[in-house]
C-alpha cells in the first residue's frame, strides 16, 4: 500500500484509528491539520459560501434559535436574509457540498483526507456562526470529522450508538432530548474531531466560528435495499422477466404454512435478488451518484476538440471536474469504471489511468497523448462533462 497521508501532532497512527476508533470511537487530533489550516483562505471561504447558498443547486439550511427552541430553514438565501439572520450570533449558516464548488476544498480532500477512498467521502459542510450559535445535541448515521477552520467551538460527545428512537419527534433537527456527555473540549484553529456514526454529540460556537464537517457517505441497510431492489424490480419489469414463485405441488392433508414451502420461497426469494455481479454494478453507480446532477455540463464534440488541442499543446493536465465522482471495480473483466451514478465498461489498459484520476483527480498529458484507448477514455470523460475545460483548470491551480 502506498503511503497514506494523515494528521499531524498526533501520537494517534492511521493503523490505530483504523484498529480502535474507525466506525467504533469518537477521536481528537489537537492542531490535526495546523498547517493547511494557516494556508486555506477561511476569508475567502467564507465569501464563496454566502454566495452559493443562493443557488438552487447548493443545499444550504439556516438555524435560528429563540430561547430554548430550534428553528430550522432550507435555502436558497438571498445575501439580505444570510446577513440579517448572522447579525444574530446565535443563529448559524450550514452549507452543504462546498467542495463542489471551491477548488481549496476539493484538494484538502484529495490531499489531507487520502486516507479515505474519495467514493466514500460526501462532502464537505460549512457552518458559520457566532458566540452560543448551535443545531443542538443531535447524532448523525455517519462518519464525521470536525475540523475547526476559525473561531472555536466547544464541542460535547458521548462513545455511544444512538438510535432513531431516542429523537425528538416534535424537531425539526434530529435533536436528542436526553443527552449525558462523557467529553467535552473547545476546538480550536486546525483541530479535528472524529465522531462515528451514532455517536451523540453538541458544537456550541465561539465568536465567528468556521467549522469543516467532512461527512462519510454511509448509507443505512433500508437506504441500500430499497435503492437496490428498485432497481432490480424496474430491470425484471423491462424485460418482463417475471418467474413465478410456489411450486403447484399441494398437499392436502396440510392447511399450515409448511417449512418445506417457506424454504421453497427463501429459496427462490434469494436467488432472485441475490446476483454478486449485478450488485457490485449498481453499488458503483448508488455510491457515485451525485446529488446535484445539474452541476455536470456535458462538452460540445467540437469544444472537446479544442480542449484536446489545447491540453496537447500546453502539456497541461486533465483534471476531474469538481462535482464529479468516480471509482472502478476491477474484479471482472471489462474494467467496470462508476462515474457519477453511471457504468462504463473500459479495457483493462486504461486502469492506470482511471486508478489516478480516482486518487489525485487529474492525470499528465503525457499519460494521454499517444496512446488510442487513453486518449478516446478522455474524450468521453470530457463529453460527459467529467474534466475540467482548461479555462476551469488553470482558474484553480
Ligand atoms: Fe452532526
Amino acid at each position: 500500500m502506498s503511503e497514506v497521508s494523515w494528521f499531524e501532532n498526533t501520537e494517534l497512527s492511521y493503523a490505530e484509528f483504523m484498529l480502535n476508533n474507525w466506525r467504533k470511537r469518537p477521536a481528537v487530533f489537537e492542531k490535526g491539520l495546523e498547517s493547511i489550516s494557516q494556508k486555506l483562505s477561511s476569508e475567502l471561504i467564507y465569501n464563496t459560501i454566502i454566495d452559493i447558498s443562493s443557488s438552487d443547486y447548493v443545499e444550504s439550511r439556516m438555524i435560528q434559535q429563540a430561547t430554548d427552541k430550534y428553528h430550522l430553514a432550507f435555502g436558497p438565501f438571498s445575501k439580505n436574509e444570510i446577513s440579517t439572520t448572522l447579525s444574530n450570533a446565535r443563529n448559524m449558516l450550514m452549507v452543504q457540498g462546498t467542495d463542489q464548488h471551491i477548488p481549496s476544498l476539493s484538494e484538502l480532500l484529495t490531499n489531507q483526507f487520502g486516507f479515505l477512498p474519495r467514493w466514500r467521502i460526501e462532502d464537505i459542510m460549512i457552518t458559520i456562526g457566532g458566540s452560543g450559535a448551535s443545531c443542538g445535541p443531535h447524532f448523525d448515521h455517519y462518519d464525521v470529522f470536525l475540523f475547526q477552520l476559525r473561531g472555536e467551538k466547544h464541542w460535547q460527545w458521548d462513545a455511544r450508538r444512538h438510535e432513531d428512537e431516542e429523537l425528538d419527534l416534535d424537531s425539526d433537527l434530529r435533536l436528542l432530548p436526553s443527552f449525558d456527555p462523557e467529553f467535552s473540549q473547545t476546538m480550536g484553529l486546525g483541530d479535528v474531531l472524529y465522531l462515528p456514526p451514532g455517536a451523540g454529540h453538541w458544537g456550541i460556537a465561539g465568536p465567528d466560528s468556521m467549522t469543516l464537517s467532512i461527512g462519510i457517505r454511509n448509507p443505512t441497510m433500508v437506504e441500500l435495499v430499497s435503492n437496490y431492489t428498485d432497481e432490480l424490480l424496474d430491470d425484471h419489469l423491462a424485460a418482463k422477466d417475471n418467474p413465478r414463485t410456489l411450486d403447484d405441488t399441494l398437499d392436502p392433508s396440510n392447511n399450515a404454512l409448511s417449512g418445506a414451502m417457506i424454504d421453497e420461497l427463501h429459496t427462490r426469494y434469494l436467488s432472485f435478488v441475490s446476483n454478486r455481479e449485478r450488485m457490485s454494478h449498481w453499488f458503483g453507480r448508488y455510491m457515485t451518484e451525485l446529488k446535484e446532477p445539474d452541476l455536470i455540463r456535458p462538452m460540445e464534440q467540437s469544444v472537446v476538440e479544442h480542449e484536446l488541442a489545447a491540453h496537447r499543446l500546453e502539456d497541461a493536465p486533465f483534471r476531474l471536474t469538481l462535482p464529479s465522482r468516480i471509482t472502478h471495480q476491477d474484479e471482472f473483466e471489462p474494467l467496470q469504471f462508476f462515474l457519477n451514478g453511471e457504468m462504463f465498461s473500459l479495457d483493462l489498459t486504461c486502469i492506470d489511468i482511471i486508478s489516478q484520476l480516482s486518487r489525485t483527480r487529474e492525470v499528465a498529458a503525457k499519460e494521454i497523448f499517444g496512446r488510442e484507448e487513453s486518449l478516446m477514455l478522455m474524450k468521453s470523460l470530457m463529453l460527459n462533462g467529467a474534466i475540467q475545460s482548461m479555462g476551469a483548470a488553470q482558474e484553480c491551480a
